[in-house]
């Protein structure tokens, strides 16, 4: 089913190689695919994006927005947008790395980011600009960061230590990093696409997961985990991105146009981010489903000391003149986790 769409997609790649002048009249069609709600920080922005393009571009340009993996799940997007099959996507930070863009993975490192200013220093500054830079040789244009927010621990047994982790089957994006931040809590890291997280969740395959509170929220996780705790111990967010040739191949006014549609997107999506997140948070408890716990300021600490080593194991990975220039840009230091 879903390679059949894979193949469905190649083919329409193949039939929209006609010049785009013999087709005036016809809009361009933009598939922007992705996995989650669409209420949520991410399907808002890209429904906003697609409102605008159209507007902006004055119908010459049609987004089409694919929520909740209904045309491709995580890996499957990032091929079918090599292919062409789909045009736009805004995968995780954490599902560069099988691409081949590993650095990205430094947004996954335990308490790197303390709030979104600091974030926004490096995706909205110099570093962020290298970073998308770097997707070009894997034919893919970067065209933004937007933002989720930070993620927290959930499971059905109560987290207070990194110890109540211990031995727990966790579920974690594709990324190298996270598969070391669940090992530094004795955890056992499972990699499994996002649109399978509540099924495993549901029948034991999986103990407990990370996310940002929309996520949990928008994909009814609270429906299967009794715990939450406020650990907010990572980063999760998003790389806006475009198949290059058929971004450079668009016609210069409608990709201009393109470009300032998604200029406000971000400036809408790295705006609701926190309110999505803050008015899903009520939501969940309000649910009584999932316990949220708040852990006192020692209870954070001991979760920053057992997930600090993750940083120096991870720095050759990721570069260390990479890492050094995101410490410097947001003043972070490793060694005072
Ligand atoms: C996840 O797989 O947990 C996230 O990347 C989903 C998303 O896109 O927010």
């Amino acid at each position: 089913m879903k390679m059949s769409n894979l193949l469905f997609g190649a083919v329409a790649c193949a039939l929209s190689a006609v010049p785009f002048g013999a087709l005036a009249q016809q809009p361009i069609v933009i598939k922007f695919s992705h996995v989650v709600a669409h209420d949520t920080p991410k399907g808002l922005a890209a429904e906003f994006f697609a409102k605008r393009a159209g507007e902006l571009t004055k119908g010459k340009a049609k987004v089409e927005v694919y929520a909740n993996s209904t045309l491709y799940k995580d890996k499957e997007e990032m091929e079918a947008l090599q292919l062409g099959a789909v045009q736009m996507l805004a995968p995780s930070l954490a599902k560069f790395g099988p691409l081949g863009v590993k650095e990205f993975e430094l947004f996954d490192l335990p308490y790197i980011f303390d709030n979104y200013a600091e974030l926004h220093k490096v995706t909205q500054g110099a570093v962020g600009q290298t970073l998308l830079k770097k997707l070009e040789p894997k034919g893919v244009v970067g065209l933004a960061f937007w933002d989720n927010g930070f993620k927290s621990f959930s499971a059905n047994t109560p987290i207070k230590t990194p110890a109540d982790l211990k031995g727990k089957k966790m579920r974690i994006q594709s990324s190298k990093v996270l598969e070391e931040e669940m090992r530094a809590l004795s955890a056992l890291p499972q990699v499994m696409a996002f649109s399978e997280v509540y099924q495993a969740l549901q029948t034991g395959v999986v103990d407990g997961t990370e996310n940002p509170i929309s996520n949990l929220y928008t994909q009814k996780m609270f429906e299967v985990q009794k715990h939450l705790t406020l650990t907010e111990h990572g980063y999760l967010g998003y790389a806006v991105v475009v198949n290059k040739k058929f971004w450079e191949g668009l016609p210069a006014d409608v990709r201009g146009q393109l470009e300032k549609a998604m200029q406000e997107a971000t400036t809408y999506a790295n705006k609701i981010a926190k309110e999505q997140n803050d008015k899903d948070l009520e939501a969940v408890k309000k649910t009584g489903k999932t316990q949220v716990y708040t852990p006192t300021p020692d209870e954070k600490k001991a979760f920053k000391k057992a997930l600090a080593p993750v940083h120096a194991k991870m720095e050759s990975r990721i570069g260390k003149d990479l890492l050094q220039a995101v410490y410097k840009e947001t003043g972070f230091d490793p060694n005072k986790l």
